[in-house]
């Protein structure tokens, strides 16, 4: 495993396309599932520079906040609340322009203007989700879906 992140500038597409093959060598051989979703915070982290980027997981009727980079950030979220607690509801992916016109929406941080929430689904159901943060309004768009939805099939549940 390369220890060191390339690190590329360009469009969104292609700093997907080449931090896409790295996160696969990253969790090549690795079973353990904190040690995976933090490498894989780490490098959307490093790659973006968005102001958060983590994972909830589903632990009963709650999403428990999970590995991370970024500021502190709200500890349980209940199913259906805020964008996670729907993005869990709903099984899809939310992209939500602007936190503020979202009703419920949970604010961790005052900083964060926009956000993408990405479901963990494993046969059917969800175990997780991806949450990743931004400082600017509009950040995240179908390009962002489409990638990080890929990304996170890579993921196995620690169950599986
Ligand atoms: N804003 C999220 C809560 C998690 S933090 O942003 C890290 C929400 O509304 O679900």
């Amino acid at each position: 495993m390369a220890e060191d992140l390339h690190i590329v500038q360009g469009s969104k597409t292609e700093q997907y396309e080449a931090l896409y093959p790295q996160i696969e060598g990253l969790l090549t051989g690795e079973t353990d599932l904190v040690a995976n979703l933090a490498n894989v915070a780490a490098a959307l982290k490093e790659q973006f520079g968005w102001l958060w980027v983590g994972f909830y997981l589903v632990k009963g009727d709650e999403l428990v906040l999970g590995p991370f980079q970024g500021p502190i950030a709200c500890t349980r979220i209940r199913k259906g609340k805020g964008v996670c607690g729907t993005a869990w509801a709903q099984a899809e992916t939310l992209i939500v322009p602007d936190v503020e016109a979202f009703p419920g929406h949970i604010a961790c941080s005052s900083l964060s203007k926009s956000e993408i929430v990405v479901p963990l689904i494993h046969q059917g159901e969800v175990w997780g989700v991806l949450d990743v943060d931004s400082v600017a309004l509009n950040t995240f768009d179908t390009i962002d879906q489409t990638w990080l939805e890929k990304i996170v099939t890579l993921i196995q549940p620690a169950h599986v």
